[in-house]
């Protein structure tokens, strides 16, 4: 197959260079879903994917589950075209499963201020769900509430816009292999949970 990994990108204008490699996203991918695989044996997880970000992310992190596991899809509205947060967070889909009883396990892209997060776990808790974890690719954390529960972490990066693999800037970037940054800052270090 061929993907879309080009060394440098423009988009709306601006110029983006590589931050994490296809390499570096895959092999992180791959023991978070070992790792998931391990703390889920026999509890048949189900993945709620945050749409549009987590799409890419959950459809390569799901095939590292090797025990059975469902899926479901809920949908906020984003950055919108910008590269800072609006601060407001609109439901646009809800899921369809019945989560009641169930392991939930919510799946983001990226968390920044962690007030997206917050919203989904207060509201999918409501419905009482057995247990819910959290995992996410990309932890921003200079910006995190300090009441944000995250359970698995692929990379923790500094406060950089970033795009590529699910990541949209004004909708576009989202099919790059590859997680780039404008093409004016430094070097990332790996997450805890990605070791
Ligand atoms: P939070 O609510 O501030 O934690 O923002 C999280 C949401 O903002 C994510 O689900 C993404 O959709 C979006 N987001 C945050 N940072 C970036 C970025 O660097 N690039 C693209 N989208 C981002
Ligand atoms: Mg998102």
């Amino acid at each position: 197959m061929d993907h879309y990994k080009p060394e440098y990108v423009h988009c709306n204008g601006e110029q983006f260079r590589i931050y994490l490699t296809q390499e570096e996203i895959q092999e992180c991918v791959r023991k978070l879903g070992q790792k998931i695989t391990r703390d889920y044996a026999e509890k048949r997880p189900i993945f709620i994917g945050v749409l549009n970000g987590a799409f890419v992310f959950l459809a390569d992190l799901m095939r590292h589950v090797t025990i059975p596991c469902e899926i479901d899809f809920l949908k906020l509205s984003s950055y919108g075209d910008e590269k800072v947060s609006s601060g407001q967070v609109t439901e646009l889909k809800e899921i369809d499963a019945e989560i009641e009883g169930r392991h939930v396990i919510l799946v983001e892209d990226i968390v920044d201020t962690g007030l997206s997060i917050n919203f989904l776990i207060e509201k999918l808790k409501r419905s009482n769900p057995a247990s819910l974890a959290t995992v996410t690719l990309l932890h921003k954390t200079e910006k995190t509430r300090h009441d944000v529960k995250l359970d698995y972490v692929g990379f923790r990066i500094p406060s950089l816009f970033v795009l590529g693999y699910g990541l949209d800037f004004a909708q576009e970037g989202r099919n790059l292999a590859q997680i780039y940054i404008l093409d004016k800052n430094p070097k990332p270090a790996a997450g805890e949970d990605a070791k």
